[in-house]
C-alpha cells in the first residue's frame, strides 16, 4: 500500500524521522511541494542530518528518491545538499531523480523574496527568504523556467525570452541595482550539466514503478495549517501541503495514495507569523523551545510554542482524510506537572469547534482547555506503548480521543529507535 506522510500542524512536526522510519518498507520516496524552505532532521547513529529539497528517504541505499513537479528547485540548493549527502558517504547518483516539470527557484526570487516582506512591514509573513513564494508566483503566472526549459538555451529559444522578460521586471522593482539576464543564463547554463542526468519525468516513473508493485511514500513538506488554501492565509506557504498536493505535485491519480499519516508533536509549534491560538509567550513556552529544541531548521529562528491545539489537528483530520497520527516529541513533555489540550476556541461569546476559515477571527479565537495529569518518569527512548506510564498514556489516548484518529506510532527521541510501533493499528501493515 502505498503512504502519504504529512504534516498535520504548522509544520516541524518530525516528518523527516517518520519517513526515515518508514522507508525501508518502500521502494520509493517522492516529495511533492514546497522547496529548500523545508528542514527535515534526521538524527541516524548520533549523526544528525538536515535535508532540504531531497527526500528524507535518501539515507536509506537501494531507496529511489523523486522531487515532484511540484517542488520548486533552487539549483544551488540542490548541490548543495548533493555535495554534503557525498561529504556524509551518501551517494545519490542514480537513486534521485528531479521532475523536468518542477520550476526553478532563480536568484531574482531570493530578492524579491525580501523585498516583499520588507514592504509588508508589520503585515509581513515571516518567510524562509528562500524565494518560495515569488517563485510559485512566476509558475501561477505563467512567466516561470521549469527544469526540462535549460534544455534548449539558444539565443531565439523560450527560455533566453523568459529569463529576459523576468530580470527586467525585476530591475523594475529593485532600484538600487541591476540584475544581467546574462549572468543568469550562464549560471543556469552551467547547473544543466549538472542537473541533466537526475531529471526525469517523474509521473511516468511513478506510473511504471506502481504498475511493477513497487511501494511508494508521498511526502510532504510544512503543513496543513500553512497550505496556500487551506491553511492561515495569508500566513501561509505557497504551494499545497496536503494530502491533495501530491496527487497535482506528482502526476498521480488520488486512488493510488493508499493510507496518509499525518505528523503531529506532543505539542504545537510554529515558525513565522499568523495566528497560533494556543501559544504560550511565558516561561511554559521556553521551557518547551529549550527541552525540544525549537529552532527553525532551515533558518534558526525560535519557534513559537504552545499546547496541543487539538481543534487544528481535527481539521486536519479532515482536510487531508488522516488515517493515522504520528505523534511525536512525547518525551518533550517529560516532567511538566499539567498539561493542557485545546479541545475548542472561545470567540467573543461563541464556542467554536471546528477551525474558523477566517484567519482575523482565528486570531481573536482563545482556547479552550481540558487538563491532565503530566508525569515524572522518563519516556525518552521508549519503544514499547505499555511500557510508557500511565498518565503518558492517558495523554495519548486522549488525543485520539479528541483528534479521532489513532496514534499509530509514537517518538519518544530523535533517533531512528526511539520510537513506538503499535502493533495493535494501522501502522503495523506500513511496516511489513
Ligand atoms: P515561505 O515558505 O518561505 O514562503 O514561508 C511562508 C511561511 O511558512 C512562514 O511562516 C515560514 O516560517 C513557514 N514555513 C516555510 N517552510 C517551513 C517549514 O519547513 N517548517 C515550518 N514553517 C515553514
Amino acid at each position: 500500500m502505498n503512504l502519504c506522510v504529512l504534516g498535520a500542524q504548522w509544520g516541524d512536526e518530525g516528518k523527516g524521522k517518520i519517513v526515515d522510519l518508514l522507508t525501508p518498507h518502500f521502494n520509493v520516496v517522492a516529495r511533492y511541494q514546497g522547496g529548500h524552505n523545508a528542514g527535515h532532521t534526521v538524527y541516524v547513529g548520533g549523526r544528525k542530518f538536515v535535508l532540504h529539497l531531497i527526500p528524507s528517504g535518501i539515507l536509506h541505499p537501494g531507496v529511489i528518491c523523486l522531487i515532484g513537479n511540484g517542488v520548486v528547485v533552487d539549483p544551488r540548493a540542490l548541490f548543495a545538499e548533493v555535495d554534503e549527502l557525498a561529504g556524509m558517504g551518501f551517494d545519490v547518483r542514480g537513486r534521485l531523480f528531479v521532475s523536468d516539470k518542477a520550476h526553478l527557484i532563480l536568484p531574482y526570487h531570493r530578492e524579491l523574496d525580501i523585498l516583499s516582506e520588507a514592504r509588508r512591514g508589520d503585515r509581513k509573513i515571516g518567510t524562509t527568504s528562500r524565494g518560495i513564494g515569488p517563485a510559485y508566483e512566476d509558475k501561477i503566472g505563467r512567466r516561470g523556467v521549469r527544469v526540462g526549459d535549460l534544455r534548449d538555451t539558444s539565443a531565439d529559444g523560450p527560455l533566453v525570452g523568459a529569463i529576459r522578460e523576468n530580470v527586467d521586471a525585476r530591475n523594475r522593482l529593485v532600484g538600487n541595482s541591476e540584475m544581467k539576464w546574462q549572468d543568469v543564463l550562464a549560471d543556469l547554463r552551467t547547473a544543466w550539466v549538472r542537473l541533466e542526468p537526475f531529471v526525469t519525468d517523474v509521473s511516468l516513473y511513478l506510473s511504471r514503478a506502481m504498475a511493477a508493485g513497487q511501494r511508494v511514500m508521498f511526502e510532504g513538506a510544512q503543513g496543513t495549517l500553512l497550505d496556500i488554501d487551506h491553511g492561515t492565509y495569508p500566513y501561509v506557504t505557497s504551494s499545497n501541503a496536503i494530502a491533495g498536493g501530491a496527487c497535482t505535485g506528482l502526476g498521480i491519480g488520488p486512488k493510488t495514495i493508499g493510507a496518509v499519516l499525518g505528523v503531529t508533536k506532543a505539542y504545537t509549534t510554529r515558525v513565522g507569523e499568523g495566528p497560533l491560538p494556543t501559544e504560550l509567550l511565558g516561561e511554559m513556552g521556553e521551557r518547551l523551545r529549550e527541552s525540544g529544541q525549537e529552532y527553525g531548521a532551515s533558518t534558526g529562528r525560535p519557534r513559537r510554542c504552545g499546547w496541543y491545539d487539538a481543534v487544528a489537528v481535527r481539521y486536519a483530520v479532515r482536510i487531508n482524510g488522516l488515517d493515522a497520527l504520528a505523534l511525536t516529541k512525547l518525551d518533550v513533555l517529560d516532567g511538566i506537572e499539567a498539561l493542557d489540550i485545546c479541545t475548542g476556541y472561545r470567540c467573543g461569546t461563541d464556542v467554536l469547534t471546528e477551525m474558523p476559515g477566517d484567519t482575523a477571527q482565528l486570531a481573536l479565537c482563545e482556547p479552550i482547555y481540558e487538563t491532565l495529569p503530566g508525569w515524572r518518569e522518563p519516556t525518552r527512548g521508549i519503544t514499547r506503548y505499555m511500557d510508557l506510564n500511565a498518565n503518558a498514556r492517558a495523554y495519548v489516548r486522549r488525543l485520539e480521543e479528541v483528534t479521532g484518529v489513532p496514534a499509530a506510532i509514537v517518538s519518544t527521541g530523535s533517533e531512528r529507535d526511539h520510537t513506538i510501533i503499535r502493533d495493535d493499528s494501522v501502522a503495523a501493515a506500513w511496516f511489513r
